[in-house]
């Protein structure tokens, strides 16, 4: 059995970990992969995002299986291709990632499936006066978001008028996201704790993975600027069974629904990132994907066949039911990011201590390559993801700062309060 997992984050190198768990027979191959995933799988330089080159890939390696990791990818049509040429693929469609890849596409699916989110208005540059009327009704305190992908830096939290309208005129005017500001979406803005609740699914059946709770800003008590993620626990505290089991009716089952009525059938992970407002859970935003990091703290609690959920989801195969948790429920994810970073990464910088790390440990690999000598150096922005498991958060909290004190690299910045800050202690 094959392998082919697309991207280079330190979410794939948890999916190729995953799959190679109590599977000593499976090949992975990373495409392009990194310094990490060059230890268990055979990395091959090819773009994740560009569909003829995956799928030649696949074939050159006989894949049974493609595994899409990144967003850019699935827009791209990487699942597309590879149905195409007869390979089974776990992610959706260029057409089914609509949900993530246009932020007014899943407004307006949220709207037609009842799904509760934030109120919100939608235009491009001619009809703009629709989103400053709105800015105004809604004193300033909004959300300004670019409608497609921008890697995850399209999004400006506003308090006052003045701020929103700059950010419209940012996106309409100036350009900031490219095509992927020409339309904007203003949005209430909601207050309160966040939640990722990720889902396998085939398009019918849908099994939720534990929740997890990712860390975004840059420094501790969530200060700083947006980042693609600098930490994660799962389970968050304050979410209760009660409540996976309204996001799976009433969010997730209705968001597929809807997809397949649409005609664009979703398999592939659905995540869910909902904030648990006074007024109850809303859906901030649907992602086609694997979160990162929440994917490295919520494969490695699970007892189950990963390789297999994932088979199954890609061939509908899937069982409806949860991915319980095994027996060690708990786990903290701490991202070590370049100096630069979220801005321009330094790159280059060796990386020592990974070899002794605490066995217990994971050590999941974003931005780092190997050299022929074996030397690791840092090449991105993020990493490093060290990650440990417990049978409390508190256990492997304290366990992956233990781990995080042991490795260096020049520049190396971190949270020191991934498992305490209040976004960890906030309940619903
Ligand atoms: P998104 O990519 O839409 O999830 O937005 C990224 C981040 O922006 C979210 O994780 C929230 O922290 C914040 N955000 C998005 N929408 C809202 C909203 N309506 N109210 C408050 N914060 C928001
Ligand atoms: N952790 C947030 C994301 O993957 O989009």
């Amino acid at each position: 059995m094959r392998v082919l997992i697309a991207g280079s984050g330190g979410r794939e190198h948890a999916l190729a970990w995953a799959c190679t768990q109590g599977h000593p027979e499976v090949e992975v191959i990373c495409a392009p992969g990194n310094g990490g995933t060059a230890a268990l799988a055979r990395n091959v330089a090819v773009a994740a995002d560009d569909p003829v080159a995956v799928v030649r890939a696949a074939r050159a390696c006989q894949a049974d299986l493609v595994v899409i990791g990144p967003d850019a990818a699935l827009a791209a049509g990487v699942a597309d291709a590879c149905i195409a040429a007869g390979i089974a693929a776990f992610g959706p469609t260029a057409a089914a990632a609509r949900i993530e890849s246009s932020k007014w596409f899943a407004k307006m699916l949220m709207d037609t499936a009842a799904i509760p989110t934030a109120r919100w208005r939608s235009a491009g540059a001619e009809d703009r006066d629709e989103l400053l009327g709105f800015i105004d009704d809604l004193g300033g305190r909004c959300v300004v978001k670019a409608d497609g992908l921008a890697l995850g830096k399209g999004v400006i939290v506003c308090d006052d008028e003045a701020t929103a309208r700059a950010a419209v005129a940012a996106c309409l005017d100036e350009g900031r996201f490219g095509s992927a500001g020409t339309r904007v979406l203003v949005e209430e803005r909601l207050e309160g704790p966040e939640v990722s609740v990720l889902a396998l699914t085939d398009g019918v059946n849908l099994r939720v993975l534990p929740p997890a709770r990712d860390y975004k800003r840059a420094g501790d008590g969530d200060t700083g600027p947006n980042t693609g993620g600098m930490g994660a626990i799962t389970p968050p505290p304050g979410v209760d069974d009660d409540f996976l089991r309204w996001v799976e009716t009433d969010v997730l089952h209705p968001c597929i629904d809807a997809l397949a009525e649409a005609g664009s059938p979703f398999s592939g992970c659905l995540y869910a990132g909902l904030m648990l407002t006074a007024d109850g859970p809303r859906v901030l935003e649907f992602n086609a994907r694997f979160g990162d990091p929440e994917t490295q703290v919520v494969l490695p609690i699970l007892d189950e066949d990963v390789l297999q959920l994932l088979l199954d989801s890609a061939t509908g195969r899937l069982a409806p039911g949860r991915v319980a948790p095994g027996s060690r429920p708990a786990a903290a994810a701490v991202v070590l990011a370049a100096a630069g970073y979220p801005g321009a990464p330094q790159r280059g910088d060796v990386i020592t201590g990974l070899d002794t790390t605490d066995p217990g440990v994971l050590a999941f690999h974003a931005g780092t390559r190997r050299d022929a000598d074996g030397t690791v150096r840092t090449d991105g922005g993020r990493v490093l993801t060290l990650v440990a498991r417990g049978y409390s958060l508190d256990e492997a909290r304290r366990q992956a700062y233990a781990a995080v004190a042991g490795v260096h690299f020049d520049g190396m910045q971190y949270r020191t309060d991934i498992g305490i800050g209040k976004e960890s202690t906030a309940a619903r």
